[in-house]
């Protein structure tokens, strides 16, 4: 059976135990080789990557992005579920609350982006996160009465860092409403591969400046944990309702960079 789904566990989702049968598969990629958990949900074949490795070892930065994406391009993947930790800059976005972006403001330096080495490809990024896939989100968040945003603005930081209150001002005025260090470049890949990509953010904190309190990672990892079962039933279910054949547009770009095919 192919399999159709993948989840990427961020920060604090490392565990695939929702999935039955599981199995490790190596898949080797023109940018590295990935290691990936395939197990099956409820009769369908589920893939699970852990973005930052299984022990949180690797930076936002640091990322192989590419080879992620390109290896669940192989394994077939369609539909794509990222999970990330934010930051809020939004005061109306508090901890806990779930945000399915739909937009992004990118401040990432140093991070591939593309597939295409070869021509020109000019990627359309009006509609960067899969419509169908946040509004089976949505659907999944309000069925479980947890509190969420429809939309949102995530600005992606090059990190590894914490910003500063006065990027986090700045920010604030350009129109992001959260704040990470991994949606960019993976939502930009997802999209020239032609896969359905959407992002399961949850708030761990408000922002720099607007916390009165510094930061750190452990505060990060420690809201994660504490919401953590709201995290495994939302996707649960969004495995459960999402239509892993649906044909959508995401999967047919009118120019779609043909090193991806
Ligand atoms: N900034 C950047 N990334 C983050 C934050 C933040 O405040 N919280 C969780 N990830």
């Amino acid at each position: 059976m192919s399999i159709n789904i993948a989840i990427i566990g961020g920060t604090g989702v490392y565990d695939p135990n929702i999935l039955t049968d599981i199995t490790e598969e190596k898949v080797d990629t023109p940018y590295g080789s990935i290691k990936v958990k395939v197990g099956s949900y409820q009769g369908k074949r589920v893939a699970f990557m852990a973005r930052h490795g299984e022990n949180h070892s690797v930076a936002p930065h640091l990322i192989n992005y590419r080879a992620n994406i390109w290896g669940l391009h192989l394994l077939g993947v369609k539909n794509i579920f990222a999970t990330a930790a934010v930051g809020s800059i939004n005061t109306d976005m508090k901890p806990k609350d779930f945000v399915f972006i739909d937009q992004f403001l990118d401040f990432t330096k140093n991070r591939p982006q593309t597939f295409v080495e070869q021509g020109v490809i000019h990627l359309d990024m009006t509609t960067p996160y899969c419509p169908r896939l946040r509004q089976v989100l949505i659907d999944a968040a309000e069925k479980m009465g947890l509190p969420y945003h429809q939309t949102g603005t995530y600005v992606c930081m090059e990190g590894p860092r914490f910003e500063t209150p006065a990027e986090i001002r700045m920010l604030r005025q350009l129109g992001g409403d959260v704040v990470g260090m991994t949606s960019v470049p993976e939502v930009v890949l997802a999209r020239e591969a032609e896969m359905c990509y959407a992002t399961i953010v949850m708030v761990t904190n408000f922002a720099a400046g607007i916390s009165l309190n510094s930061l750190s990672h452990q505060e990060v990892v420690g809201v994660m944990n504490e919401n953590v079962q709201n995290f495994r039933g939302l996707v649960m279910e969004a495995i459960t309702a999402v239509d892993e054949q649906a044909d959508c547009g995401c999967q047919h770009l009118p120019e779609s960079p043909s090193a991806v095919k």
